[in-house]
């Protein structure tokens, strides 16, 4: 959606299927209120509750450890950050491949208890299947082919995908799977531009890209990444926009400086007392010292 401001609605899955070819989305992994809040002001079409927040936030070194109560948490903040904006919320590590129940369970939760408008789920021909129940529940569905982090134990890494036209041909080919299925968009991630062009062109939803080129029907960044708050290189496809991180530490160390040399706080932060009612707590108090205990 174009507006920024309060008078913007969120759009829909279908109206996010429809910018296929058109202006493009924007999407925004994001976990807390307060970037909610500027994600929404700024006009950004989708936020995405990612399950990158266990490493962005938690600390982990992969995805795999975030739960379904994870992403609900993390949701619900975001909901209440960015109520007119298309919240999407990734169904993590094992949430959904148990069984259709297994996942429709879970893509509820993270609708009803979470406040979601739709899910993610990674992966291609192995979960079409999963993709037709939940999208037969009424529960839309965004598909993520490419680097897929949850299985990055069988990877073996972060790592572009798809760069040889075998593996290449394979993701082409679950992305048609994933859009029959009935997926309402594709989150391509780190691979080749060639490719996510050619898959761009193939499959009726929009695709949106992270490491994977321009060609893509939008875009979208971990909010973290583009704001530079960590302070470790980022990866290639990240541009950053701003150097929060640097500016955090700064601030932090200006207000420990701050205290332990007394410039903070100042008058200017405190609360004054009424000088008659400090005078007369201090006589109160020095009488009740001077009378005997009882
Ligand atoms: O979890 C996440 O933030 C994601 C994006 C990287 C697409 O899946």
């Amino acid at each position: 959606m174009k507006t920024d401001g309060v008078d913007r609605r969120k759009l829909t899955a279908r109206e996010v299927s429809a910018r296929k070819g058109g202006e493009k989305l924007v999407m925004l992994a994001a976990y807390d209120v307060a970037t909610a809040r500027a994600t929404e002001r700024a006009g950004i079409d989708l936020i995405l509750v990612g399950d990158s927040l266990g490493m962005v936030v938690l600390g982990y070194e992969t995805t795999v450890p975030v739960t379904v109560d994870d992403i609900v948490h993390h949701c619900r903040a975001v909901v209440r950050g960015a109520p007119r904006t298309h919240v999407v919320a990734d169904l993590p590590f094992l949430s959904y491949h148990l069984s259709d129940a297994q996942a429709l369970e879970n893509a509820g939760r993270l609708m009803q208890q979470g406040g979601a408008d739709s899910v993610k789920l990674e992966g291609g021909r192995t979960v079409a299947g999963r993709i037709r129940a939940l999208v037969d529940a009424g529960i839309p569905v965004m598909g993520h082919l490419g680097l897929t982090p949850q299985r990055v134990g069988v990877i073996g890494g972060f790592r572009v995908q798809g760069r040889d036209r075998t593996m290449a041909r394979q993701i082409v080919e679950d992305a048609e799977m994933v859009a029959s299925a009935g997926a309402y968009a594709l989150v391509l991630e780190l691979v080749p531009t060639e490719l996510a062009r050619i898959v761009s062109e193939r499959v009726p939803i929009p695709t949106i890209g992270i490491g994977a080129g321009p060609e893509c029907d939008g875009q979208v960044l971990v909010a973290a990444d583009l704001l530079g708050l960590d302070d470790r290189p980022p990866y290639r496809f990240v541009k950053r926009y701003a150097e929060v991180g640097a500016a955090m530490t700064d601030a932090f160390t200006r207000y420990a400086a701050d205290v332990r040399g007394g410039a903070f706080p100042t008058g200017a932060q405190s609360y004054p007392m009424n000088l008659e009612e400090v005078t007369a707590l201090r006589d109160e108090l020095d009488e009740s010292r001077s009378e005997p205990v009882p």
